[in-house]
């Protein structure tokens, strides 16, 4: 199973340098999602990297809202999404985060968090850890338990998962 969705991503991820600024190396996943056999190994990998149970799964703007669907979907969960400012029509919480390659503000609507739940926070890249410490972060106001992060790759040179680690007890887990 992770076998599979290593190889799918060995094989299939799209490596873009200076994108999207110099110097960045830029992972692009979205080969592996294209392709039913990888998106299918990646989410039942993503499924069950984490231990914990979780009763919710957190997709983080953009390409983590499609892993999440489907991990949520796999799982028989509902999902989150966690999006960039001024995209959520109703009541927000808000973080302003950095990441690799800049500046952001993530959002979450509270009122879709039930008190306590156990929420899977996913997305495809784990790079300097800024939007996942950002997503984790807002779960937590918003009353939610992390029962864990899952990511696809983490860049480990950049260190991300110490910042995560700070913003939440809960694991981090990448398939590579
Ligand atoms: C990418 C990636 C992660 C984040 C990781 O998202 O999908 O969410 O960067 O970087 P970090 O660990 O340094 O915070 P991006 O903001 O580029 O958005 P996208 O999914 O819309 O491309
Ligand atoms: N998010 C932050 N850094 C990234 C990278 N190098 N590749 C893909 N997504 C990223």
């Amino acid at each position: 199973l992770l076998g599979s969705a290593v190889t799918a991503l060995e094989q299939l991820t799209r490596v873009v340098s200076d994108f999207p600024s110099a110097g960045v190396v830029f992972r692009d996943i979205t080969p592996v999602l294209a392709d039913p056999g990888g998106l299918m190994a990646v989410t039942q990998a993503l499924s069950v990297a984490v231990t914990q149970p979780f009763d919710l799964v957190a997709g983080l703007d953009a390409r983590g809202f499609l892993l999440g669907a489907a991990v949520a979907v796999h799982t028989g969960c509902g999902v989150l999404a966690i999006r960039k400012a001024g995209k959520l029509a109703g009541a927000v919480i808000g973080k302003d985060y950095s990441l690799e390659y800049g500046t952001g503000r993530l959002e979450l609507h509270p009122d879709d968090v039930p008190a306590g739940a156990r929420v899977l926070v996913v997305d495809d890249v784990l790079a300097t850890g800024g939007t996942a410490a950002a997503a984790c972060s807002l779960l937590i106001q918003a009353g939610a338990r992390i029962a864990g992060v899952a990511v696809v790759m983490e860049l480990v040179d950049l260190g991300g998962r110490a910042r995560v680690e700070a913003a939440t007890d809960a694991p981090v887990v990448a398939i590579c």
